[in-house]
């Protein structure tokens, strides 16, 4: 059997059509595309992604055959296994934004999976992102059983909500501001701005690629395809007039009962924004339910509500993975509510961050230092560091879950009080 070893690596810059280099990008997408099993992407698509790929500055990996492949099987051209990296900033609590290296785009063929691909290309890529200075990693996981073993913990949760409106939907607390219909066009502008203040405040928000201004704007639907004509946006406006929020939706159509709109996007820079767009999706006339499939798993709306079983909501699920490569650098690139201290014993099973470091938190700002000689307080695991790290997971919960040892008693709760952060944590971007 071939064995990870026995293909080649090739790691590139995408490049846009008519640009040398274009058939490997053409191909490596469309790679992508068949391991997600997506439609096939017309050539026209093909040349957007790789466009958009170069806003996002993106590294594309891919592993080729070396060996013979037989006649009429996809040639030695098209990668095996597909790999991507590009960096933006992770919201880390108090507004701080740190460099953060997003993985995406991980697919193995079938008939060359379970050879070490993905273990081959993701330590690699690992090593490389912190011999580069990054202190997290981070990723988005269609499978939440694949990446815990290279040390990523989930750090923000995410659940699909039903919400009752018309008569039903009541909100028991004023909103302010105006929310009014817009083209969806004016998002191609606008949404990146508006989400640039959300990310500044929000904990656990990850900075956007470029595909969402478009995707924002109608004119990349969710099967990647061209303009998306059931697509409508609103805009929420301060009380000065300045936009802050917005909601794209389409409606399910008229055989659907009850009629239902389903949210696409919903970003709002602050709490009023958050509540009034909701309000606004809450009377549409003739609509008698709002589903999304990206409330944040701690919802204001649920408290906001004059009728709290309007809103009916399943599961929270792990939506942003985290991985600590540096633990001082990352702990120190966060901002803190209160002062405290901690020796926190880190395991890590790929040894990139493991030791014992001790956590002094002093006027919001940290000092790690290594603790070798000292008792820790917590023996945790990097995934669980990383599920603490934007304050989206409790320190408490995860002792109770067997996840932390606690040296003392007393010491997960100082944990969670020095990890907490000023908002309830959420990420708005997949990726
Ligand atoms: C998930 C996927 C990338 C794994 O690739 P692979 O090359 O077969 O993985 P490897 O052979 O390197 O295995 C690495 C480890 O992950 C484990 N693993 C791989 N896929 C797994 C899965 N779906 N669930 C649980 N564990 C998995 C392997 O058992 C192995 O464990 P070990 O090293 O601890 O023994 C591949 O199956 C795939 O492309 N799936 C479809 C697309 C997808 O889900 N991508 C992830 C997007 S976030």
């Amino acid at each position: 059997m071939t064995l990870a070893g026995d293909y080649e690596l090739r790691r590139f810059r995408p490049s846009q059509w008519g640009e040398e280099g274009y058939g490997q990008t053409r191909d490596w997408i469309r790679a992508v595309g068949a391991g997600f099993y997506e439609k096939r992407r017309s050539e026209e698509l093909v040349a957007k992604t790789a466009a958009a790929f170069v806003v996002d500055g993106r590294e594309l990996t891919g592993a080729y055959q070396t060996g013979p492949v037989p006649a009429g099987a996809l040639g030695p051209e098209v990668p095996v296994a597909t790999f991507a990296t590009f960096r933006k900033t992770l919201n880390a609590g108090y507004g701080a934004l740190v460099p953060a290296h997003l993985v995406t785009a991980v697919t193995v063929r079938t008939s060359h999976r379970r050879r070490g691909l993905l273990r081959r290309l993701m330590t690699e890529d690992l090593a490389r992102a912190k011999a580069d200075g990054v202190p997290i990693a981070a990723l988005t996981a269609s499978e939440a059983s694949i990446y815990r073993r290279f040390g990523f913990g989930v750090a923000t949760a995410e659940r699909r909500v039903t919400v009752a409106t018309g008569p039903a939907f009541k909100l028991a607390v004023p909103t302010d501001g105006r929310v009014e219909a817009a083209e969806p066009e004016v998002l191609f502008d606008l949404a990146p701005s508006v989400f640039e203040r959300a990310h500044r405040a929000t904990p656990g928000s990850v900075d956007r690629q470029e595909r969402y201004r478009h995707s924002a704007a109608g004119l990349w639907d969710r099967d990647g395809g061209g303009d998306d004509l059931a697509l409508r946006a609103a805009l929420h406006f301060d009380v000065d007039g300045t936009p802050d929020g917005y909601v794209t939706y389409a409606f399910r159509g008229w055989e659907h009962e009850p009629p239902t709109m389903e949210v696409r996007d919903l970003v709002a820079a602050t709490p009023e924004a958050y509540l009034a767009l909701w309000d606004f999706l809450g009377s549409l006339d003739l609509v008698r339910r709002v589903v999304w499939n990206e409330a944040p798993a701690d919802d204001p709306l649920a408290w906001a509500l004059e009728d709290a079983r309007a809103l009916r909501a399943e599961a929270a699920q792990d939506m942003l993975w985290l991985r600590i490569l540096d633990v001082p650098a990352a702990l120190e690139a966060r901002r803190y509510g209160v002062d405290g201290s901690l020796v926190l014993d880190v395991v890590d099973g790929l040894g990139m961050a493991a030791g014992r470091y001790r956590l002094a938190v002093e006027g919001g700002t940290a000092k790690v230092s290594r603790a070798d000689g000292e008792l820790p307080d917590l023996v945790l695991d990097v995934a669980e560091l990383a599920s603490l790290y934007v304050g989206g997971v409790r320190a408490t919960i995860l002792r109770e879950a067997g996840r932390v040892s606690e040296e003392h008693p007393g010491a997960a709760l100082e944990a969670e009080r020095i990890f907490a952060v000023e908002r309830p944590a959420h990420c708005l971007t997949h990726f």
